[in-house]
């Protein structure tokens, strides 16, 4: 289990603060309800989360044994747009995740990550209207929680220990927080987004396409250097897609 010092001796940019909780609804709430007392530069970790949230309004099961942690850092306004944040946060949690285990993840557009075609971790970025500060945070599956995942994403769902034998998660914490802060306040992704398409497991794929409420059948053919999924219809017209109000899911 991570501890603040082991997580500081990893740690190679300034940090602000490293706040560890037992118990929170959820780390990005905290961060959202604290903004304006939490300097950029901060980390506040939860060992549980009771209302863990993902994009679209989603929940995220976060029982004791993963890793849910919140990044709060600023962003260039003038670079920082749409999923910029989630472009690099991917790229990061890949590098770190590979670097502390061994392991090669995928990135599922826009902001999953996957390992052996099971979702390991949600990265959820959310600005707020304080100083350019924004909150980025990464839930990851360390162990499996204890009655196992439940039934309706127990096919679609992985945890770290299922592949490797120990983790060490002071360092994956550091390492994601040190590769992110690297690329913190511009947020430019020209350095990463050829990283973060190579990795991209949909790309070439047929997906289904969310949208409000309706779900459109295409094929993924490509990511664009702001980051959008560029799709094809079944008739050949194209769209790119801003992450926004949109999620795409596998068709398979
Ligand atoms: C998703 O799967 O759509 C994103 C999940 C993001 C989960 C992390 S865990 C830490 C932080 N606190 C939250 O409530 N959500 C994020």
């Amino acid at each position: 289990m991570y501890t603040k010092n082991n997580i500081l001796s990893y740690i190679k940019n300034d940090i602000h603060d490293v706040i560890i909780l037992n118990e929170i609804d959820s780390t990005n709430n905290y961060a959202k309800e604290n903004i304006e007392k939490l300097d950029a530069g901060s980390l506040v970790i939860a060992k549980k989360q009771l209302g863990g949230r993902g994009r679209r309004g989603r929940s995220f099961l976060s029982p004791e044994g993963g890793l849910y942690f919140s990044i709060i850092t600023t962003a260039d306004s003038s670079l920082c747009s749409g999923c910029f944040p989630t472009v690099v946060t991917a790229v990061s949690v890949c590098r770190a995740i590979e670097e502390c285990c061994g392991l090669s993840c995928d990135i599922k557009w826009v902001n999953d990550i996957y390992l052996n075609g099971k979702k390991l971790c949600g990265i959820l970025c959310e600005s707020t209207s304080v100083n350019d500060k924004i909150i980025i945070g990464i839930g990851i599956n360390i162990n499996k929680p204890v009655n196992g995942f439940s039934k309706e994403i127990s096919d679609i769902a992985t945890a770290l220990s299922e592949h490797v034998n120990s983790i060490d998660s002071s360092k994956l914490i550091a390492v994601v927080y040190n590769n992110i802060m690297t690329h913190s306040p511009d947020f430019n992704i020209k350095s990463v987004i050829d990283e973060y398409r190579t990795r991209s497991f949909v790309i070439n794929k047929d997906i289904y396409v969310l949208k409000n409420e309706e779900k459109i059948k295409a094929k993924a053919i490509g990511i664009t250097d702001s980051g959008e999924l560029t799709v094809e219809y079944p008739d050949k017209t194209k769209e790119n897609l801003f992450y926004g109000d949109i999620s795409v899911k596998l068709n398979i």
